[in-house]
Formats: C-alpha cells, sequence, structure tokens
C-alpha cells in the first residue's frame, strides 16, 4: 500500500490528472476491444510501468525466478537478471499480464511459483490499473482531428467549429465544439466548451477520452474530457458538457485539434 501511494503522489504534480483518473478507469472493462489503433502512448507507459517493475515484480523475481529466468539461465525470458534494465526489456516484451499470469501459477513451477506471489502480483497489478489510464492520457491522442485556425473565435458569446476524422474506420466522424476567446489584459485563452460527437456509417465508436492539440502541441493540462468513456452509434449526436480552458499561444495564428484518445470502432452491420 504504500508503495501504491508513493506513485498517486507522483502524478499529483501534473495536471490535476488523479482527478481525471478517478473518471479514467470507472468502465474500462466496457470498451470493445476489436480495431484499436496504435496507441502513441506505449513511451509514456515504459516509465511507469518500469517504476513498478523496479519497485515489486523485479524484487519478486530475483527472489523467485532466477534459478531460471537469468541470461543464460533455462527459463525463457531474462526478466530476473541482476540489471534491472535489461531484465525490465525481457519483462516489457513478455507483458506484465503474462508475467503475472505465470508468477502466480504453481503449475508452472512450483514452489517458486503459486500462491507465493499472489500479494506481490496483486500489488503490481492493482498499481498497474491505476496508472496505465493515466500514463496513456499524458501520451497523448491516437486519432486527431482536422485543423480549425481560431483567429476568428468570437470574444462573448461563442462560435462553432466542426472537426473531422479521415483515419480509416474513423471516416465521417465530426465533432463539434463551441469557441470563445477570452481576452484579459496581455493574457489571452480560449474556452472550448459542450462537445458533441457523432459517428458515421455503419460503427459503433467507443472513445475513452478526448484532448485538445493547439499548434500541433498536445495540452496535457486540458484534461476535462479526458475520461468520457463513451460509446456512440452512428449518427446519434453525443453531448459532453463542460468547459476547458485553454491558454492562447499567438491569438493571431493559434490552430486547434481535437484528439481522440483510444478510439476504437465496432462493425454493427
Ligand atoms: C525451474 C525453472 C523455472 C523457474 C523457477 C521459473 N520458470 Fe518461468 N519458465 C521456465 C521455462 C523452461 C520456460 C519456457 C517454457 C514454458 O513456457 O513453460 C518458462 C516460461 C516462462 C514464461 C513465458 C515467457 C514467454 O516469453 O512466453 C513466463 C512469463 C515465466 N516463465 C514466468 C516465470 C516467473 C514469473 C517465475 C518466478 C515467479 C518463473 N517463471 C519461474 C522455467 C522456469
Amino acid at each position: 500500500m504504500e508503495r501504491l501511494q508513493y506513485n498517486i503522489k507522483k502524478f499529483v504534480g501534473i495536471g490535476g490528472l488523479t482527478v481525471v483518473m478517478a473518471l479514467g478507469f470507472q468502465n474500462c472493462s466496457v470498451l470493445p476491444s476489436s480495431h484499436t489503433g496504435s496507441l502513441a502512448s506505449l513511451d509514456a507507459c515504459g516509465e511507469d510501468l518500469m517504476v513498478i517493475f523496479q519497485n515489486i515484480m523485479h524484487p519478486m523475481a530475483t527472489a523467485q525466478c532466477s534459478k531460471c529466468h537469468i541470461p543464460g539461465g533455462s527459463g525463457k525470458g531474462d526478466f530476473a537478471g541482476d540489471d534491472v534494465t535489461l531484465a525490465f526489456e525481457s519483462f516489457y516484451a513478455i507483458g506484465i499480464d503474462k508475467v503475472a499470469q505465470f508468477a502466480v501459477d504453481a503449475g508452472h513451477n512450483a514452489p517458486y511459483t503459486g500462491a507465493v506471489n499472489d500479494a506481490d502480483v496483486a500489488e503490481a497489478l492493482d498499481e498497474w490499473e491505476v496508472i496505465k489510464p493515466q500514463c496513456e492520457i499524458r501520451g497523448g491522442a491516437n486519432f486527431l482531428s482536422s485543423v480549425q485556425n481560431l483567429s476568428g473565435a468570437p470574444e462573448g458569446g461563442s462560435g462553432e467549429y466542426s472537426f473531422t476524422f479521415d483515419s480509416a474506420g474513423f471516416n465521417g466522424t465530426v465533432i463539434r465544439l463551441d469557441v470563445e476567446k477570452v481576452v484579459n489584459g496581455s493574457s489571452v485563452t480560449y474556452r472550448f466548451s459542450d462537445p458533441e460527437i457523432t459517428g458515421a456509417g455503419g460503427q459503433e465508436l467507443s472513445i475513452r477520452g478526448l484532448v485538445f492539440y493547439l499548434n500541433g502541441e498536445y495540452q496535457d493540462t486540458a484534461l476535462s474530457f479526458a475520461g468520457v468513456n463513451q460509446v456512440i452509434s452512428p449518427g446519434v449526436p453525443e453531448q459532453f458538457s463542460g468547459i476547458e480552458i485553454v491558454q492562447a499561444v499567438d491569438p493571431v495564428t493559434d490552430e486547434v485539434q481535437v484528439g481522440f484518445i483510444e478510439m476504437t470502432y465496432v462493425d454493427v452491420n
């Protein structure tokens, strides 16, 4: 438990991510798993997985698996080697789920594997379940919309902007957004509110979250809609109420894109 708290503290510093996290994994299991686009987020998650490995899985492996899972050993994979970086490479390639599954399976190599590893494995998987949605969000979107120039965004009131997606499988998907420009002395911000997504074709879309890019830069503090976890039926607009405030960089040329985190689709035909 102490280690879990340590890790959560580590993430509190990153722009309110813990709040998003609470929304972020409430119904992950509902997400259809077919047709998942390749995530741009593996790198961000690799770092966090390394922390879990270093704190929990590597000590467990060196104690329980090093009879075989070391360089030159009889086991497949070197994740119990002394060199934690090399051990992690092997662990990463095999994947936490498979290593966890073998570790608690007495049938693999008791007494080294089995219930003796239950506590460590449960702790590692619990941490990963909390951290994974956060690092995926930090990694940014896996699908990016068309670009809209915000130079004409109104001050007071708001203008409607539409974004389209042309990635294979998501053709015709549109997201509309109200944008207001707020000028306060020398500070200019945009308020993005009430995004509405409409899917197209014979597909249901499953979307974990929406994020924003300004002038190509991922706005990793703009996460109000990062945990929406919504399935969208074709032709049925789905609106999310709320406001995201983004600091303008250059009020003349600012361009915005909407990104989807883990947007996947399911054929309904
Ligand atoms: C006595 C030797 C031995 C011990 C101890 C041992 N293993 Fe293994 N392990 C093997 C061998 C041999 C294989 C390859 C054959 C197989 O898949 O069963 C293997 C395969 C694996 C694989 C599959 C790797 C892959 O790439 O498919 C995993 C995961 C694994 N072991 C995890 C563990 C963990 C975790 C421990 C310790 C908690 C452990 N093993 C302890 C010998 C061992």
